[in-house]
């Protein structure tokens, strides 16, 4: 299968987790890893006080081109943290940049504590009015006493796709 992993990343738990996952797959399958890129990127403390706004807001800011097409793909996983129980903003602007017609989509979200079943509920929406599937999605907490757990989880949510 030719299988594209594809996520934003702000602290690197979502990009470890992304990145385990194509281990996992790695063996059988063709596998791409993209990270989508805000044009404007902040620190960290800036993130929390500025772009949570915008998280709740669901805005769409800029983001580097996308240098991946979803035809080439028989898969694709998405992973997005969550920011105020909601999409991190670099997330809304790759849905609406991307075409999902008749693409199986698998969703991992990550998060320290809560928001991520309204998260998977927003991506759900947005593929499938796109014309994608939603097959699959898992919700991954990413605290510091769930660091050996995440990635166990990430391998076998991989491996049963
Ligand atoms: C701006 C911001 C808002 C966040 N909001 C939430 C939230 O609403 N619920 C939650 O459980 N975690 C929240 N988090 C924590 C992240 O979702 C969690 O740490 C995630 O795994 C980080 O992924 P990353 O390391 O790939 O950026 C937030 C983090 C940031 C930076």
């Amino acid at each position: 299968m030719k299988i594209l992993i594809v996520y934003y990343s702000k602290t690197g738990k979502t990009k470890e987790i992304a990145h385990t996952m194509a281990n996992e797959l790695a063996d059988g399958n063709e596998v791409k890893l993209r990270k989508i890129r805000m044009k404007d990127e902040r620190g960290l403390l800036a993130t929390y006080l500025l772009d949570t706004k915008k998280a709740l807001r669901r805005e769409k800011p800029e983001i580097e081109v996308l240098d991946f097409d979803h035809k080439e793909y028989d898969l694709i996983i998405l992973g997005t943290p969550v920011w105020s129980a909601n999409t991190a903003p670099a997330i809304n602007t790759y849905l609406e940049k991307s075409d999902f017609r008749n693409k199986k989509v698998a969703l991992f979200v990550t998060l320290r504590l809560m928001g991520g079943e309204k998260v998977v509920g927003i991506l759900t929406e947005e593929i499938e009015k796109k014309g994608g599937k939603v097959i699959d999605f898992i919700i991954i907490k990413t605290g510091l006493c769930h660091k050996k757990k995440m990635l166990q989880e990430a391998r076998r949510f991989a491996s049963k796709l």
